[in-house]
């Protein structure tokens, strides 16, 4: 069980890392991270995942244009369907979520300058030194974007493994034309399913703290023995 102990532990480090320290990533710790990433599943093994790491230059200038685009109103335009308004006990979880993370940034629930200041956050990478934009091809949909899913989750637990930090930000996902526009993409990139801001967490910062629950397995569990 030492294995399954491990496991468990790199998948409870695991979490949604709003803070980042400066320091880069070793490029080969990437390559190695994306290596372990692409062990994941996908449907008759076609793989629809493709991703474009911004750094440096190239992530200050995406930093800019997309900070400039939601200041200034532009309405996110998905490529991959966005989802619609959360109900019943998915909408109490998603409030509970963000009650916890404003709380931790003293951010007042009805401050809505503050909550804005906050979700901003999202385009500034929360300050990481890196983000992945992962892709699926033009004519993907839900079993594409499920199997790019499971690359994305692979790829942040071989991350957690390493000591980094990530956080998967569909906000990323809302501004595709200003991310192919930043890192000269054209439209053969395919559709945009989700950004990741990675690198080493900052544990100094209140949101380090924010840990929203899970619903005991017995909720969403049925063994069926006879
Ligand atoms: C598909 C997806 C999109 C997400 N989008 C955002 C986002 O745009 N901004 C953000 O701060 N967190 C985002 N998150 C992080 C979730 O809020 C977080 O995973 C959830 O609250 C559980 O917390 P944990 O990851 O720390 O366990 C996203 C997570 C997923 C899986």
């Amino acid at each position: 069980m030492r294995d399954l102990d491990q496991f468990e532990a790199i998948a409870g480090r695991r979490r949604a890392v709003r803070a980042f320290l400066p320091r880069p990533v070793d490029r080969a710790l990437i390559a190695r991270a994306i290596a372990i990433a692409a062990t994941a599943p996908s449907s008759c093994n076609t793989q629809p995942w493709t991703l474009h790491i911004a750094s440096g230059a190239a992530l200050d200038r995406l930093r800019t244009a997309l900070t400039e685009a939601v200041s200034s109103g532009r309405p996110p335009a998905y490529e991959v369907e966005a989802a619609d308004r959360y109900e019943g006990p998915f909408r109490e979880r998603q409030i509970d979520a963000a009650v916890r993370l404003f709380e931790a940034q003293g951010v007042g629930r009805y401050n809505t300058a503050a909550r804005a200041q906050s979700m901003l956050r999202n385009f500034a990478f929360f300050g990481a030194p890196h983000a992945a934009f992962l892709f699926i091809p033009a004519g993907g949909g839900l079993r594409e974007a499920a199997d790019c899913s499971k690359f994305a989750q692979t790829f942040m637990l071989a991350l957690a493994a390493a000591g980094l930090g990530s956080c998967p930000q569909g906000a990323l996902s809302g501004y595709p034309a200003v991310v192919r526009q930043a890192l000269r993409l054209g439209s053969e990139t395919g559709k945009l399913l989700l950004g990741i801001s990675f690198g080493y967490p900052d544990d100094d910062d209140p949101t380090a703290r924010v840990r929203p629950p899970r619903c005991p397995t017995q909720d969403i569990t049925r063994f069926h023995d006879d």
